[in-house]
């Protein structure tokens, strides 16, 4: 079976996923903050890394090795209240996708997957 990468008619629907997401975040007073002011390189990566988890190709690799995502937010704390945000945005993000080329089912496995990853990094009370 087609991997949820090619369900989604591959590269261009990360790239507008991560674009709705990081509007998000761009106007959020307690995320904003954590990221960098040029967001243009947090959100390629951002892109190249779900691409490359959701069956696509493994350009995330190449250009910046292996994932280790755990160990790239050590710098920033991230509690429930971070977490929270984060998914909020994400989720909102998920949720302007469907019917652009993401089906309901799609997008459920989306949000269980963000859910689970968003809870894993949480680094702080
Ligand atoms: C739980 C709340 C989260 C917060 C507050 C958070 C925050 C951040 C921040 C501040 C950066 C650095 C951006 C930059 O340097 O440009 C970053 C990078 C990144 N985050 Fe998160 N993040 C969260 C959850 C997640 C989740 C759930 C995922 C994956 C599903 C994820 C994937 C990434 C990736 C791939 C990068 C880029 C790593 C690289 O440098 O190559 N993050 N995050």
């Amino acid at each position: 079976m087609d991997a949820l990468f090619d369900r989604v008619n591959g590269e261009q629907f990360f790239v507008d996923l991560v674009d709705h997401f990081y509007l998000g975040v761009a106007g959020d007073p307690l995320l904003r903050p954590l990221y960098p002011d040029d967001l243009t390189e947090s959100k390629r990566h951002l892109a190249l890394f779900l691409m490359q988890y959701w069956g696509g190709p493994a350009t995330y690799n190449d250009q910046r090795g292996h994932p280790r995502l755990r160990m790239r937010h050590v710098p920033f704390v991230i509690g429930p209240a971070e977490r929270d945000a984060w998914l909020r945005h994400m989720r909102s993000a998920v949720e302007q996708m469907v019917g652009r080329g993401l089906s309901p089912a799609d997008a459920e496995e989306l949000r269980a997957y963000f859910d689970m990853a968003a809870h894993s990094l949480v680094n702080a009370p």
